[in-house]
């Protein structure tokens, strides 16, 4: 299963990715990965490891629409199977919705529904609970709110701050998109915008598998 990997940041979760697939535990091929930040640091990564990088940039007053045309075509010229979305921190419009139905997913520090947007954590905090964690979905048009694949669960713990608990969240995250991708690879989970069928496999101890 060939796999394009959108970033803007760091890229730990790309990196866990590759992690994954050199370990022989994710049966995917990194055909590409794009980022709408020219800086960020995951197109270091995946430079020095030989993948493909794109930038499509959106700054301060771009157009929107042509923004989101041109990064439809990006990673349509890329072909891939499915589109990963790890770390990237734009709502993306229908050219790309519209080309790949139902084969973008994303991974959120939060489990959805609660908390979606760029804060998951503080979110998270800030209301109180006392369990947070990590949801894999499938990107539609709004923020966050495509149907769920997975989850993983972790504590809040007194002295936190976002960044201690987003940590905690992020170790979950490393184990829980590689697994997903790979359940998708396999088959064992098939992709559909308005239905997930869901894993059976045990993908993580802390895992939350919901009711198909
Ligand atoms: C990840 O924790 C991901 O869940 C989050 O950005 C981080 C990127 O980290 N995404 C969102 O908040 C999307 N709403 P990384 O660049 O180290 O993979």
């Amino acid at each position: 299963m060939d796999i394009v990997i959108l970033v803007s940041g760091r890229g730990s979760n790309l990196k866990a990715i590759c992690s994954a697939i050199d370990a022989g535990k994710c049966d995917a091929n990194i055909v590409g990965v794009v980022s709408d930040r020219k800086k960020a640091a995951a197109l270091e990564f995946a430079d020095a490891r030989g993948i493909q990088t794109r930038v499509v940039s959106l700054r301060k007053g771009d157009d929107r629409d042509l923004w989101n045309d041109a990064l439809a075509k990006t990673v349509v010229s890329l072909k891939p199977d499915l589109i990963v979305l790890a770390g990237f921190m734009r709502v993306l419009g229908t050219p790309l919705l519209e080309r790949f139905p139902g084969r973008i997913i994303n991974v959120h520090p939060a489990l959805l529904p609660a908390f979606p947007g760029h804060s998951g954590p503080q979110d998270a905090l800030d209301a109180g609970v006392r369990i947070s964690g990590c949801t894999v979905h499938i990107v539609d048009a709004g923020v966050d709110t495509g149907p769920i694949i997975a989850q993983a669960a972790v504590p809040v713990v007194e002295g936190d701050s976002a960044e201690s608990l987003h940590t905690r969240i992020q170790v979950q995250e490393h184990r829980l998109l590689p697994a997903v991708i790979h359940q998708i690879a396999i088959g064992a989970i098939t992709l559909n915008p308005l239905r997930v069928r869901r894993p059976v496999a045990d993908l993580s101890r802390s895992l939350t598998v919901p009711d198909a």
